[in-house]
């Protein structure tokens, strides 16, 4: 199925840019903002567990606490909508949301156990800090889909890695022995236009054998 040319997609990742601030004036519609999440849930995950879960923030007094420990940075509160993921920790072998995953895979007998082996010597050596790293991986996938999906309709974004990660948890209620913040997501229309795009060339990126 070819529904996007080439250039157009790439035309799409140029104007797709850290936008450092939005037009608070301008709210995305819900329809858009469901599209935005849909492009989120569709995205690929390692063994397909889907490690994210995505916060919509729209009150104006969360949003406000939020960029007062993140660096102060104005797109949180020019945006129209903060997206934050959250990476999944519960992510073990016998973990119950993990055995309820393989169980969606229709998957039974010898078939559902040698794939809960592979899982389990993959993951369950690994210590808390790792598997949460792992997790984080999965959401920045769906971090890359969601800034381009937005940007393939017009809408701006600047992902947010700069937060003090205890007290954003805190503001949001996180549960934090199953979820810990991965990326805060900011939406929303551009007051300015994007800067040029700065990137090494092809042939410094790119080494074939
Ligand atoms: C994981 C990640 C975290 C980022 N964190 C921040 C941030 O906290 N504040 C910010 O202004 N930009 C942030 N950025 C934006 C980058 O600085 C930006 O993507 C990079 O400079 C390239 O510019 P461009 O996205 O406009 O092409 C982040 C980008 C990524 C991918």
């Amino acid at each position: 199925m070819k529904t996007c040319s080439k250039e157009q997609f790439i035309a799409i990742m140029k104007d797709r840019h850290a936008c450092k601030l939005f037009d608070s004036s301008r709210k995305i519609s819900e329809e858009d903002l469901n599209y935005i999440l849909e492009v989120g849930r569709l995205s690929a995950s390692s063994f397909g567990m889907e490690h994210w879960k995505f916060v919509v923030v729209h009150d104006e007094n969360l949003k406000q606490a939020i960029r007062e420990v993140s660096w102060n940075q104005p797109q949180i509160t020019s945006s129209s909508v903060l997206i934050v993921i959250l990476a999944r920790k519960n992510l073990r072998s016998t973990d119950k949301y993990i055995q309820e995953r393989f169980e969606a895979k229709g998957l039974s007998g010898d078939m559902l156990n040698g794939y809960l082996k592979k899982y389990s010597d993959f993951i369950d050596s690994r210590t808390d800090c790792e598997i949460v790293e792992w997790s984080k991986r999965q959401t920045y996938i769906a971090m890359a889909n969601m800034i381009n999906g937005a940007s393939a309709i017009g809408i701006d974004s600047c992902p947010i890695e700069g937060f003090e990660i205890d007290k954003v948890e805190n503001i949001l209620n996180i549960d934090k022995d199953l979820f810990t913040v991965s990326i805060i997501l900011p939406f929303g229309y551009r007051v300015n236009p994007p800067k040029n795009k700065l990137r090494q060339t092809i042939d410094e990126v790119v080494y074939k054998i």
